[in-house]
């Protein structure tokens, strides 16, 4: 910052009479409000704040990525927008194959249901239920219920009438934070995650930078009411999606990079094993779009940016106190969604690099639609026009 722009630095820089003497003094005064009062300013800032970013584990900052046989990196100019105006930040989308109506939960705290016709300019968004806190995961229930990971609230149920129930808002006496991903199991055991116990959704990005697990993957049985910590020090935990199999429940750790599978049937059942590693971003939500592939939203592609400040915690740091006093500088770009195989193979990377905040995938049909948590609108792409052609 430049402290000759302060108006009190600036009055008492100001010399009473301009001598010779005071002429010759001023440069040692202007070097100490210029660059010591600042540098001793942010010292002692950098000193007094608690704030204590954690080295990552290693393995996370190689920086490498695998490679997508098939992309297209263009989908912006492709796509048409979806509830343009009409809906605030639709985070996550799912498809109820049942009417050919989709749900998504956004930031004014509204689930809406959108109908989208042959052009994307014709769908009709219905603002269905306002849940008053700020929707992300959604999930159908067994009772026509939706299931409703709400950062704000908890677990939600929102009945077919548009009743909210609380499910659950704490596991083990801990609250949830953010909760953000939720799918059913065939058996009717929900799962999914409170992505961090420490930072409220608003505050994601303060996580990120603290590089601490404070994620957990949890289930919720409503035969019983209770809710279980599954897996717990994860790094924000997000996305999360039971493989068509029942065996599994995959969730992804967005700083880094990674989705795992944990055994939730059979001899292995609590087992966590490796999904998907050096994912080509941060993963968010995971959905299966019932034809085997799982799609996932990623807010932003690997970047420099990250991944230096990921290397180191002092950078994480200072660039919180920019997101504190002064705004940070953008980090991501390239957002978009990746498709994944049944095993973990990765298919086809779909972004743009002037996408960024991406956090939704799910193909429907021909098309691919892709919610965030800044646009005005759903993106759809349509796969058969537009595919994503062998990487050279
Ligand atoms: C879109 O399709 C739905 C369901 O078929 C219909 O109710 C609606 O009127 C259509 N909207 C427009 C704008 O054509
Ligand atoms: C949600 O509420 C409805 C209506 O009371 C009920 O039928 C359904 O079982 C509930 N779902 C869960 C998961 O508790």
């Amino acid at each position: 910052m430049d402290e000759s722009k302060n108006p009190d630095s600036s009055s008492l820089a100001r010399p009473s009479k301009p001598t010779i003497t005071k002429q010759k003094s001023s440069w040692p005064f202007a070097f100490f409000v210029t660059v010591l009062v600042p540098v001793v300013a942010a010292t002692l800032l950098y000193q007094l704040d608690s704030f204590d970013p954690a080295p990552l584990p290693p393995d996370v900052l190689t920086g490498h990525v695998i490679t997508v046989p098939a992309r297209n990196d263009h989908i912006l100019r492709e796509s048409e927008f979806v509830g343009v105006g009409n809906l605030k930040a639709p985070e996550d989308v799912a498809y109820d194959a049942k009417s050919g109506v989709i749900y998504t939960g956004c930031a004014d705290g509204w689930i809406s249901r959108v109908t989208v016709n042959d052009s994307a300019a014709d769908s009709v968004v219905e603002k269905w239920v306002n849940t008053g806190g700020r929707p992300l995961g959604i999930a159908f229930g067994h009772n026509n219920e939706l299931i409703v990971a709400d950062p704000e609230k908890g677990l939600l149920n929102v009945t077919a009438d548009g009743v909210v129930e609380l499910l659950t808002n704490e596991a083990d006496g801990q609250k949830f934070k953010t909760t953000d991903a939720v799918d059913v199991a065939h058996n009717g055991i929900i799962y999914f995650t409170d992505a961090s116990y420490k930072y409220s959704l608003s505050k994601f990005i303060w996580d990120f930078l603290e590089g601490k697990p404070h994620g957990r993957l949890l289930s919720y049985d409503p035969a019983t009411r209770t809710t279980k910590v599954l897996v717990r020090d994860l790094y924000f935990a997000n996305g999360v999606v039971i493989t068509p199999d029942q065996n599994y429940v995959i969730f992804c750790e967005t700083p880094v990079r990674r989705c795992r599978k944990y055994h939730i049937q059979g001899k292995e059942k609590g087992r966590v094993e490796k999904f998907i590693d050096y994912l080509p971003g941060m993963p968010d939500n995971i959905r299966y779009d019932g034809d085997g592939q799982y799609w996932i939203g990623l807010p932003t592609a690997r970047t420099l940016q990250w991944d230096i400040a990921f290397r180191y915690p002092f950078i994480r740091k200072i660039l919180l106190f920019m997101e504190k006093y002064i705004g940070r500088p953008p980090m991501e770009k390239n957002g978009g969604v990746v498709a994944i195989d049944l095993a973990g193979n990765p298919i086809a990377h779909y972004y743009d690099p002037g996408l960024a905040l991406v956090t939704s995938g799910m193909k429907i049909g021909n098309h691919l639609y892709i919610g965030s948590i800044i646009y005005p609108y759903i993106l759809r792409l349509n796969l058969e026009e537009y595919p994503a052609q062998a990487a050279t």
